[in-house]
Formats: structure tokens, C-alpha cells, sequence
């Protein structure tokens, strides 16, 4: 792999449009596609607020003609330069993600795109359509899939290690004070909490990372849903509490919990998967390990970086048995193959072999579409609703 990058020559060079120094989710970004040294971030429109836009840029040394104020300008001049970006990296809310990501496709620049793809299932299909007729690299950053032990996951359901998936418990349900209050002046009210926005937007921001995960991990996509959705915390408009219950066409079940108001959990990221031969267990918080369970066999817990692996698992963990990495550094395994994937692009070989374990633009589609099937379960009392 380390030859791949040998041969290319020189780093990728990327873009970013929104992730400004005011924004919650865009150091994270520069710290994982820091980790490997494949990326020069050398272009921004960092921020819809001018100042900050400028304070980001000049922060990050970018130069003054590749400090834009408007993601069009971007994309039209960073596609006429010699030395333009390869990949734009797309940190805005939701909103605007899919006019981004069209935007710079047309002009022939592969992205990376925060999770939710989309804010309805329309917009979502639209930039499927454009993705296949870009040709371009689309990568969608449902981070927690850089995980070594999720991945770990992943190979164990697909070595039969489980037998036939029965029951599928996936949370992503916190609780911390930044998510579980109001402000008492709504004007200072996050886009997420804004209920123009969408009533249902929980599922977007938290519900969709546990959705993906599951698919990811079991190749499992349910057929129906039901959706009881909450709204607990005085003067809130949207729903801050989700329960779905999901039909898979094998005759598996599951469920899926989001919430705002898990008092006390920070995070709450999780899952449980159950077959007839054995079930296993991961929680982001104790994220170095898994806990596999055969039926009739003592438990075992796996950990990164431990001997025995693939080498899939094996090269996504980065230090030796008993450091800890976490959440960046699963966050920069999906960097490193976005990156790969876009070399083998750029040099007419088969960026599939990287592109096959990465959130992709049909996966944000599915998670839409989960989302769409909820509101609309929700708002009907809870009645079975088809998903897509
Ligand atoms: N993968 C993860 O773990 C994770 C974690 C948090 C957030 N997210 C996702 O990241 C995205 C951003 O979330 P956030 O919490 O960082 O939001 P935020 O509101 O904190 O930051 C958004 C940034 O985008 C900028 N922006 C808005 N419109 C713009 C435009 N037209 N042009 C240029 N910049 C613009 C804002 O000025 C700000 O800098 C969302 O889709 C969210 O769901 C993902």
C-alpha cells in the first residue's frame, strides 16, 4: 500500500467547504487526513460566515487566492488550475450537502462528505445519479466504520462465526448537557435542534452512524420499520428520543434506539448482533475491544492490534496491543482509503478493491431513506412503513 502512494508521486491535494474554526466536526477531519501524510489541505470556503472563513484560512495557511468565500468560485477555479485540489471535503450541515457535492463533481473533483448524505430521499437519489455520472470518487464519512474491531465484526459475520443473524440491537443514544437541554433563548437554538430543519433530524445526526454500522457490518438492510418518536425536553421542537423496531426479508429483527436525553451517557454508540452460533458486542467508549460469545464456548474478547487478525484488521489498527487510538484514528483509515481509492482513479486502475469497505453514496441513500420511513411511521402512530 505504502508503494501505491510511492508511485503516485506527491500527496493528494484536497479542499474543504465548511469545518471552520467555529465548527464542531472540521479539526477532526484535518487531524485524520493529517495521520498519514497523504493529504496537503491547500483550498477552503471554510465557513458561511466571512470572518471566520478568513480567520480559518489564514489559521491554516492557506493561500490568499485559495481562501474562497463562495464553494461555486471553488470549484470552478480550483478545477482550472494545474495544481488543483483532487478532493473536496464536505463539513456543512446536511442542507447544503448534496448542491456541494454536485457542484464539485460536475467540475470533476472526487468528495468526501459528512453523513447525512441528504436531507430527503429526493435530493439523495439526485446525487447518486450525479456520482455514477461523475465517474469521481464519493466517499461518505460514517466515521465509526474506520473502527479496527468494527471492521473485525464485519469478518466474523462473513466467516459464518455467528451462524444466521437473528436479533440486531444497534444505539447511538447519549445524553450529555450540550444535547439534552434547550437554550432558554430559542434564537441560539444548533441547526440540529431547529425544527425547519426537520422534526426527525436526530436520526440524521446520531441514528444514521448505528444504521450504517449494522449494515456494514452484517451486509443486512431491513425491509420495514416502525418508528415511536419522543420530544422530552421543555420548549423542544424536534424529537430528541427515537425507538425503531426493523424487519429484515431472512425473518431477522432489530431495533434501533437514538436519543438526546440518555442522562449521563456522553456518547452511547453501540451494538449487539445475535446469530444461532454465537453473538458479539462493541461500545465506542471501550472501543479497543469486542466481545465475541459462541453458544457454547467461554467468551472471548478481541482486541486491536492483537495477532491473528486479516490484514484488513490487522493495518487498520496503527500502534501495538495495549495503546489505545479511538476515534481519530479510525476516522483517518477512512482518509487513508479514500485516498487510495482516488490514486487508483487517477491511474486507471481498480479503485474497488478500497471503495468496497467504504461508506459510499448508496449507503447515505439507505440511510435517508430509513430516516424518510420513520418520520412517516412516526407520524402515522407507529404503523409498519416499507423503507425505500
Ligand atoms: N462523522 C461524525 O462523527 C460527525 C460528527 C459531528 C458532525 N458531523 C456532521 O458534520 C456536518 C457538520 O456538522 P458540524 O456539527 O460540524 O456543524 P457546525 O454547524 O458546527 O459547522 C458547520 C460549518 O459549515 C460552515 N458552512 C455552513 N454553510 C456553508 C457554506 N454554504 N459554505 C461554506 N461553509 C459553510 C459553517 O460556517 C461552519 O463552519 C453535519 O453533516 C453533521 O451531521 C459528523
Amino acid at each position: 500500500m505504502k508503494q501505491e502512494f510511492i508511485k503516485f508521486g506527491r500527496r493528494l491535494r484536497v479542499g474543504m467547504v465548511g469545518g471552520g474554526f467555529d465548527s464542531v466536526i472540521g479539526e477532526t477531519h484535518r487531524l485524520a487526513f493529517q495521520a498519514d501524510g497523504h493529504w496537503d489541505l491547500v483550498a477552503g470556503a471554510f465557513s458561511i460566515n466571512p470572518v471566520v472563513c478568513e480567520e480559518t484560512a489564514k489559521g491554516l495557511f492557506i493561500a490568499d487566492d485559495r481562501n474562497y468565500t463562495d464553494y461555486r468560485e471553488m470549484a470552478l477555479k480550483e478545477a482550472a488550475r494545474a495544481d488543483g485540489i483532487d478532493a473536496v471535503v464536505i463539513a456543512t450541515p446536511p442542507g447544503i450537502h448534496n448542491a456541494v457535492a454536485e457542484t464539485f463533481l460536475d467540475a470533476g473533483i472526487h468528495v468526501i462528505c459528512e453523513k447525512p448524505l441528504t436531507r430527503t430521499v429526493e435530493e439523495a437519489r439526485q446525487l447518486e445519479q450525479a456520482v455514477a455520472r461523475s465517474g469521481k470518487i464519493f466517499v461518505l464519512t460514517h466515521c465509526y466504520s474506520g473502527f479496527p474491531m468494527v471492521r473485525q465484526a464485519r469478518e466474523l459475520v462473513a466467516s459464518g462465526a455467528l451462524g444466521k443473524i437473528r436479533l440486531i440491537d444497534m444505539e447511538f443514544a447519549g445524553g450529555s448537557p450540550g444535547v439534552s437541554e434547550e437554550p432558554e433563548d430559542l434564537s441560539k437554538r444548533h441547526w440540529r435542534f431547529q425544527p425547519q430543519n426537520g422534526k426527525e433530524m436526530i436520526l440524521g445526526e446520531v441514528g444514521s452512524h448505528a444504521y450504517h454500522m449494522v449494515r456494514y457490518i452484517t451486509g443486512m438492510t431491513p425491509t420495514r420499520l416502525s418508528a415511536f418518536m419522543q420530544t422530552f425536553v421543555p420548549r423542544r421542537e424536534v424529537y430528541d428520543n427515537a425507538f425503531l423496531n426493523f424487519e429484515f426479508a431472512d425473518g431477522a429483527a432489530g431495533r434501533l434506539w437514538s436519543s438526546y436525553v440518555a442522562t449521563g451517557t456522553q456518547h452511547g454508540l453501540g451494538f449487539r448482533i445475535y446469530g444461532d452460533k454465537a453473538a458479539i458486542e462493541w461500545h465506542e467508549e471501550d472501543g479497543e475491544y469486542l466481545r465475541f460469545r459462541p453458544l457454547r464456548e467461554p467468551e472471548t474478547m478481541l482486541r486491536a492490534g492483537q495477532d491473528g487478525t486479516s490484514n484488513f484488521v490487522g493495518y487498520s489498527a496503527r500502534f501495538r496491543p495495549g495503546h489505545t487510538e479511538g476515534y481519530i484514528l479510525a476516522f483517518a483509515n477512512i482518509y487513508r482509503e479514500a485516498a487510495l481509492a482516488i490514486i487508483q482513479a487517477e491511474t486507471g486502475g481498480d479503485s474497488t478493491q478500497y471503495t468496497s469497505g467504504l461508506p459510499s453514496v448508496s449507503d447515505g441513500l439507505a440511510g435517508v431513506l430509513m430516516i424518510d420511513a420513520a418520520a412517516a411511521s412516526a407520524n402515522a402512530g407507529g404503523t409498519w412503513v416499507d423503507i425505500g
